[in-house]
């Protein structure tokens, strides 16, 4: 008898404006409870030309949770409750610098971590670990991204620093200033959490920032407006459902350390981190 390997399913994590995947065959809604507490929204379980796939819109349906409101320890710990083994994630980004203009894409590499007021460990309680973040996105899942959008001919940046801010109000000058001085190239309000859980969680995770405005720094241009972000992730929507379709039936083998976090975090109590 031929036996076939089963693949663990792709996690996909979508932001504003993307509440849900053309392409994705959605088998199942599944509810799942963590001891988080419930993810933003029921997963849509299903496959992409045959590749197991769970999606989750991250605001949850009807965009209904602010960035400090996502349970982001939920989201990702019911995602590999569900056996996701690497998640790709699409965010609407505000953008730092000239050369990334609204409609560009930014393969992230690294995050500044300005959030206040939310729950980004799996640890605590008790049990203590420390999992290295010097490297926070997995090079495989960030490199099949760069693939699909050179292959699909949609113009991106290669790497770029998120800084990721609590919101929910937008920057002001000063700050937008402050994040251009430090050289970071685009600013949003989620994506640092969801990375280093993923981490912690041993998940591989990467980001697909899809630039929407110049936040509030740009001279020649008005600062940023909720309708700028919606509107311009609505005309770009099919692009980065192309890229994840793309992205999703590029992933090679995993051969990346990301799994490993698990076994290098100096820990007292491995039973917090999320069970598959
Ligand atoms: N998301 C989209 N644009 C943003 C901006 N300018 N600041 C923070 N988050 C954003």
């Amino acid at each position: 008898m031929v036996r076939t390997k089963k693949l663990p399913p792709v996690g996909i994590i979508g932001g504003s404006g993307l509440y849900q995947m053309a392409g994705l065959i959605v088998d199942e809604l599944r509810v799942v409870e963590t001891p988080w507490g419930l993810p933003s929204d029921p997963y849509m379980t299903g496959s992409v030309n045959g590749t197991p796939v769970v999606f989750l819109s991250r605001h949850g349906k009807g965009h209904r949770y602010l960035p400090s409101e996502i349970n982001y320890r939920a989201n990702i710990a019911g995602l590999k409750s569900l056996g996701v083994e690497r998640v790709l994630s699409v965010s609407a980004v505000g953008s730092l610098k000239e050369e990334i203009p609204p409609g560009m894409m930014v393969v992230v590499d690294d995050f500044i971590d300005l959030t206040k007021k939310r729950e980004m460990t799996f640890y605590g309680a008790g049990a203590v670990g420390h999992t290295g973040f010097g490297d926070p996105v997995c090079p495989q899942v960030a490199g099949s991204f760069l693939d699909a959008t050179q292959k699909l001919g949609y113009s991106s940046h290669k790497g770029g620093t998120y800084v990721c801010i609590e919101g929910p109000s937008f920057s002001t000058k000063a700050e937008s200033r402050l994040y251009r001085s430090w050289n970071a190239d685009v600013i949003g309000m989620t994506n640092a959490t969801e990375a280093r859980l993923a981490r912690e969680a041993g998940l591989c995770y990467a980001t697909l920032a899809l630039a929407t405005d110049y936040d509030c720094w740009h001279p020649d241009h008005d600062m940023v407006t909720v309708a700028d972000v919606l509107a311009v992730m609505h005309d770009n929507v099919e692009k980065a459902n192309a890229i994840l379709l793309e992205a999703i039936g590029k992933l090679p083998e995993r051969t990346c350390n990301c799994a490993s976090a698990l076994k290098t975090s100096l820990v007292t109590d491995h039973s917090v981190i999320p069970e598959k």
